[in-house]
C-alpha cells in the first residue's frame, strides 16, 4: 500500500494512511511523512500497534530524543525517553502526568532550545456512552501570524518576550530542584519555522510574563491579545483520538491543549516523546 496524505481541511493537521509504524520506514517514505508534518503542523496514524522501542526509533528519525522533566518521575519502565502522560490512579498513585497539557501551550517553551516536535501514542482513550472524550486541540501559529493586521505585524516582529517555567499553574506542585533546572529564557514572539520558512507566533498566557522593551502594562495586554488571537476557532484542528492513534505536531507552527472532560472510571492512556530543536530565531 503506498503512502497517502489526507489534510483535515483545518489550517492545521492531516492524516497519513498505508504506513506501518511497526516496521522501519525506508527513505522515501520517512522524507515524505517529514514532508507533511513540516507542512501541516500535526500529522497523524490510525490504527497502529507499537512498541515504547518503536516508537522511540520513530521519534529518533526526526532529532534527538528530549528527556522531559517529568519523565523524571513518570517514565515508562525500561523506556526512560517516554513520558506517560494519564488520568489513571492505580493503588492511589498517579501512573502518569495527570491534566497535561489543559491550557494552551507550546511545549517546553521555557527551555533555551525548546523540542522540535512532541509524539503521543494513544494506547487508551475514554469513551462516554460513545461519545469520544479527551481530545487534543492544535491552534495554527502559522496562520495566526498570517492572518494579523500589517501595524501589529510590524509593532511585534523582532521583539522578544521572556519565558517563566514557574509561571504556569500546574496539577502537582514543582519541586525546587524543578525550578532551579529552568530559569527564564527570552524567545522571539515571532518565530520563523526552520524547514517551512513561515513565520509563527509564539506567544503563551501562561508561561510569556513579560515582552522586551515594552511597558508592562501594554506587554501584558499584547500578551493576552496574541495569545487570544492564535487560539481563535478558524485555525483549529480538533483532534478525536481512537486508541491506536499516534500523533505527532510541531511546536513551531501549532500550539495544542488537551481538553479535560473525563475523569476516572474513564481511562486515557498515552505515551510522549519529545524530539529536541534548536534555539528558536
Ligand atoms: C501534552 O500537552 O503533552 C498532552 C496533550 C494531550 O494529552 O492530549
Amino acid at each position: 500500500m503506498s503512502i497517502e496524505i489526507i489534510p483535515t481541511g483545518a489550517p492545521a493537521g492531516a492524516e497519513i494512511r498505508g504506513v506501518d509504524l511497526a516496521q522501519p520506514l525506508d527513505d522515501a517514505t520517512f522524507a515524505a511523512v517529514e514532508n507533511a508534518y513540516n507542512a501541516h503542523g500535526v500529522i497523524f496514524f490510525r490504527d497502529q500497534n507499537i512498541t515504547p522501542e518503536q516508537q522511540v526509533a520513530f521519534s529518533r528519525r526526526f532529532g534527538e530524543i528530549e528527556f522531559n522533566i517529568f519523565g523524571e518521575r513518570w517514565s515508562v519502565p525500561g523506556a526512560p525517553e517516554i513520558v506517560v502522560v494519564s488520568n489513571v490512579t492505580e493503588d492511589g498513585r498517579p501512573i502518569g502526568i495527570r491534566r497535561a497539557g489543559e491550557n494552551w501551550h507550546s511545549d517546553m517553551c521555557y527551555a533555551p532550545a525548546p523540542p522540535r516536535g512532541t509524539m503521543l501514542y494513544a494506547l487508551e482513550i475514554p469513551d462516554l456512552h460513545g461519545l469520544t472524550v479527551g481530545d487534543t486541540e492544535f491552534a495554527s501559529a502559522a496562520a495566526a501570524w498570517d492572518a494579523l493586521p500589517a501595524p501589529l505585524r510590524q509593532r511585534i516582529d523582532g521583539r522578544q518576550a521572556i519565558f517563566d517555567f514557574s509561571s504556569r499553574k500546574r496539577a502537582f506542585p514543582l519541586t525546587q530542584a524543578e525550578r532551579d533546572r529552568y530559569p527564564p529564557v527570552r524567545h522571539p514572539i515571532v518565530r520563523t519555522h526552520a524547514w517551512t520558512g513561515r513565520k509563527c507566533l509564539y506567544v503563551m498566557r501562561d508561561d510569556c510574563v513579560g515582552i522586551e522593551g515594552v511597558e508592562t502594562e501594554e506587554a501584558e495586554a499584547l500578551i493576552a491579545a496574541l495569545a487570544d488571537h492564535i487560539v481563535k476557532p478558524a485555525f483549529i484542528y480538533r483532534h478525536q483520538w481512537q486508541a491506536g492513534d499516534l500523533l505527532m505536531w510541531d511546536n513551531c507552527s501549532v500550539q495544542h491543549r488537551a481538553i479535560q472532560d473525563y475523569d476516572m472510571p474513564l481511562r486515557r492512556l498515552m505515551h510522549r516523546t519529545t524530539m529536541g530543536g534548536a534555539v528558536p530565531v
